[in-house]
């Protein structure tokens, strides 16, 4: 990844999980990395952590992607103090393990506000950044198996699935966009099955003990994710990384051979 070394890249959702491994990873390859989240402790010792480890230092900044002044509050320091954002890795994402049946309208909002509009606005706002400059970019939308086949998943997790149904479509359509403004920016889509972080573990919660739960089941950990966006970030100008799909190597064969049936 060393012909973006120096420039700058902003991971949301960086406060924990694959977030958190990324902004590092991204800090070890010379990347200049913002790290946003809501809570700005996790963010600064993250950057502590990295500071001690590589002697780089990236940027912790408090945001909520619900709030959208919050997110241009970000892209407008990344401009003035660091002359705009390179790389966005659209990480930050959240899940309600109710029934979309029983659930609250409030917490459909929620999933779709993160999971999805706020997507949206970063990356529209990462365009025009690099658009401004005539500049190369890459975005990075952390997706989910869940985006592709839902009918595999028969916990609650409310609106979760459809919102990464919603990243799926929308990685697509800002591609073709992309190509159309005739634009150097490449876009990813990642999604990953089943991964060790605080996520799964709030998903699982309700169901019982989440260290018994997930005893012995195969699960992918945050490092495998972050390692795709490196891995992304070096290939060659003529190459794109359309689509990746990461599973536990032992779930890869789907128990329902007809992942868009029920029968
Ligand atoms: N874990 C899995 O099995 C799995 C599988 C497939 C896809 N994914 C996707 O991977 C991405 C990262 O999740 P993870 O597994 O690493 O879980 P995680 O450790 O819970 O990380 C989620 C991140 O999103 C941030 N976030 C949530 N709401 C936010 C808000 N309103 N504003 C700003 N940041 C917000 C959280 O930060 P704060 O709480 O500090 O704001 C946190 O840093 C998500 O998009 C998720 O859907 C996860």
């Amino acid at each position: 990844m060393d012909q973006w070394a120096g420039k700058v890249a902003l991971v949301t959702g960086a406060s924990s999980g694959i977030g958190a491994e990324t902004a590092k990873l991204l800090a070890k390859g010379g990347m200049k990395v913002i790290a946003v989240a809501r809570r700005l402790e996790n963010l600064k010792e993250l950057a502590a952590s990295i500071k001690s480890e590589f002697n780089v230092q990236i940027y912790p900044i408090k945001c909520d992607v619900q709030q959208e002044e919050e997110i241009l509050k970000v892209f407008k320091w990344a401009e003035e103090e660091l002359g705009g954002v390179d790389v966005l890795i659209n990480n930050a994402g959240v899940v309600v393990n109710k029934p979309i049946i029983e659930g609250a309208t409030e917490d459909f909002r929620k999933i779709i506000d993160v999971n999805v509009i706020a997507m949206a606005i970063c990356s529209r706002e990462l365009v025009q950044s690099v658009k401004k400059r005539n500049a190369r970019g890459y975005i990075f939308n952390i997706n989910s198996i869940a985006g592709h086949y839902a009918d595999l998943i028969t916990m609650p997790i409310s609106v979760y699935a459809a919102s990464k149904y919603a990243v799926t479509g929308m990685t697509a359509s800002l591609r073709n966009e992309i190509i159309n403004a005739k634009l150097d920016i490449k876009i990813t889509s990642i999604s990953p099955g089943m991964v060790q972080t605080e996520m799964i573990e709030k998903a699982f919660e309700s169901l019982g003990d989440v260290q018994t739960l997930l005893e012995g089941v195969p699960i992918l950990k945050d490092k495998d994710i972050a390692d795709l966006v490196i891995y992304g970030l070096s290939t060659p100008r003529n190459a794109q990384i359309c689509e990746v799909i990461i599973t536990p190597h032992e779930a890869i064969a789907p128990k329902n051979p007809r992942p868009f049936s029920n029968q």
